[in-house]
C-alpha cells in the first residue's frame, strides 16, 4: 500500500500559539494571578517564564521562516494591551504590529486571536464572561487593537475554545478555582457565544469601512468525539448529550444564531452566519459512562493519557459542516509527547484522513509551534514541533518540526520522508502519562 499521498491544491499548513503560551513576562492578567496560588500549576511553574517570547520573537519568526512556515496562528494578550480598565498601552500594540509587520515582510500570513483564555485581571475581577454587560469592555479591546492590525491582517478568530475555557472553569472547577456549577458553565458560554457574534460583526464593519473585501472570521470550536463506552442506552444518552451540550448547540447559536435550550440569545442576534469558515480544534475521543468522560482502555494515547483517534476529527468536521457547509480550517490538532517518539505519525494520521475526506479543508495548524507553558499542566506537557530549554531559553527543532517542513516543501508525504520520519514511530498504550510519573515523583 502507498504511504505517500499528495495535499489538495491550495492546502495550507502551518502552526499555532497562544500569547499567554508563550510570551512570559509579568502580565497583570488572570493566569498570571493564578500562577501566583500554590499548587494551582501541576508542576509549580509560573506563567511569567513560558517561552519568553516578548523578547524572543524575531528569533522565532527566523525559525518559522527557516522552515517554510507560511502560515501563523497566534494571538494577541488583552491583558498587555489594556493592562488597567480604559488604558491602552499603545507601545504593546506597537509592538505587536511590529512582530505581524514582520511576519508579513517574510510572506507568513498571520490569523489572529482575540482571545485565548487570557485576559486582564481587572475584568476578572469583574466577573470576567459571567456578566453580558462585561462583552463591551471586550469589543472595546477589539476595536483598539484593529487600528493596530486590520491593515496587516485579514483572518480573524473571536475566541478561542469557549466550551473549554467555561468547563475548565466553571464545570471542573480547576482554573481559576472557582467553585463548580453548571450554572455559571452555562452563563459563561451563553456570554461567549454574544460576545463571538458581536465581534464578528465589529471586525467585518470595521475592515469594510477601511475599503477591505478580503475579511474573514470565525471562532476556535473545540471538538472532542464522544462515543458511548457500551451499547447500554445511558452511555448512548451520555454521548448525545455532551456532544449538544459542548459542541453542537454551542455551534448552531454561535455560528447561524440559532437557539436552543439551555443556549440563550443574550445579544438578540438575529438567525444567519456568523462565520465566514468553520474553525476547528480537535485533539481527542472521550467515551461516555452514563455522562462521565472517560478514557477507554488499551487505546493509543498520547503523554497526558488522552486517546489518539484521527478519525474523530472527520467525523465531527462532518457534523459541523452539515450545518454550515463552509470550508474547513483545522485550527488547532497536536499532540502530548514529551520525547517526539510518535508526533510524526500524529500529524501523519491525522492529514491522510483529511486528505482523503470529501470535506474542503483548506487549511491545518499544528499546536503547536514551541514547546510551552501548558496551562494548569505548566511546563511538563510539551506539545511542540520545537523543543524549548525552559532555563536557557534555547529552542531546537525536533525530528517532528524537520519532518513537518519536508511535508511542506513536497506539498505531501513522500514514500522517502514517510519512512524517514513517520515509519519508526509508534504510539503508547496505557503505560504512558506524564500526569501519574509527576505524581510518583
Ligand atoms: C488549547 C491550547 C492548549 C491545547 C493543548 C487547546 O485546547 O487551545 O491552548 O495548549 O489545547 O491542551
Amino acid at each position: 500500500m502507498t504511504r505517500a499521498f499528495q495535499f489538495n491544491p491550495g492546502f495550507q499548513l502551518g502552526v499555532a500559539t497562544a500569547a499567554a503560551q508563550i510570551e512570559g513576562g509579568k502580565v497583570d492578567s488572570n493566569w498570571f494571578h493564578f500562577s501566583e496560588i500554590p499548587g494551582a500549576i501541576l508542576d509549580g511553574s509560573h506563567v511569567k517564564r513560558a517561552n519568553q517570547h516578548w523578547e524572543l520573537y524575531e528569533e522565532d519568526i527566523a525559525l518559522l521562516n527557516e522552515l517554510g512556515i507560511k502560515h501563523y496562528r497566534m494571538s494577541l494578550d488583552w491583558a498587555r494591551i489594556e493592562p488597567e480598565e480604559g488604558v491602552f498601552d499603545e507601545a504593546a500594540l506597537e509592538r505587536y504590529r511590529t512582530e505581524i509587520q514582520k511576519m508579513c515582510d517574510l510572506g507568513i500570513h498571520v490569523f489572529l486571536t482575540f482571545h485565548h483564555f487570557s485576559h486582564p485581571q481587572w475584568f476578572e475581577k469583574k466577573g470576567a464572561f459571567l456578566h453580558y454587560e462585561n462583552v463591551d469592555a471586550f469589543l472595546r479591546y477589539v476595536e483598539k487593537s484593529l487600528h493596530y492590525v486590520a491593515d496587516l491582517v485579514s483572518d480573524y478568530c473571536t475566541v478561542n475554545e469557549p466550551n473549554v475555557y467555561a468547563v475548565n472553569t466553571y464545570f471542573f472547577g480547576e482554573w481559576m478555582r472557582y467553585k463548580k456549577s453548571l450554572r455559571n458553565t452555562l452563563q459563561m458560554m451563553n456570554v461567549f457565544i454574544a460576545l463571538h457574534i458581536r465581534t464578528y460583526e465589529l471586525i467585518h464593519q470595521f475592515r469594510k469601512e477601511r475599503g477591505y473585501t478580503n475579511t474573514r472570521v470565525s471562532f476556535a470550536h473545540h471538538v472532542r468525539h464522544f462515543t458511548p463506552a457500551t451499547s447500554w442506552p445511558h452511555d448512548q444518552w451520555g454521548a448525545r448529550l455532551l456532544s449538544f451540550l459542548f459542541q453542537e448547540g454551542l455551534f448552531r447559536a454561535s455560528a447561524k444564531g440559532e437557539f436552543s435550550y439551555p443556549f440563550k440569545n443574550l445579544a438578540n442576534a438575529e438567525k444567519g452566519q456568523y462565520i465566514d469558515f468553520i474553525s476547528l480544534n480537535y485533539y481527542s475521543r472521550g467515551a461516555t459512562r452514563c455522562f462521565q468522560d472517560i478514557t477507554l482502555s488499551d487505546v493509543p494515547k498520547n503523554d497526558l493519557g488522552w486517546e489518539i483517534y484521527p478519525e474523530g476529527l472527520i467525523e465531527e468536521a462532518r457534523r459541523c459542516y452539515a450545518l454550515l457547509p463552509l470550508p474547513i480550517v483545522v485550527s488547532e490538532n497536536g499532540c502530548c509527547d514529551n520525547e517526539d517518539l510518535f508526533r510524526p505519525r500524529y500529524i501523519y494520521d491525522h492529514l491522510r484522513l483529511m486528505t482523503k475526506s470529501e470535506l474542503p479543508f483548506e487549511a491545518y495548524y499544528h499546536w503547536c509551534f514551541l514547546d510551552n507553558f501548558e496551562w494548569a499542566v505548566g511546563e511538563l506537557a510539551r506539545f511542540g514541533l520545537v523543543h524549548c530549554d525552559y532555563e536557557t531559553q534555547k529552542r531546537t527543532l525536533k525530528k517532528s518540526a524537520h519532518f513537518y517542513a519536508q511535508m511542506i516543501r513536497d506539498h505531501g508525504v513522500t514514500e522517502s520522508s514517510y519512512a524517514a520520519y513517520v515509519e519508526p514511530c509508534r504510539y503508547h498504550r496505557d503505560e504512558v502519562n506524564i500526569v501519574r510519573d509527576y505524581e510518583v515523583d
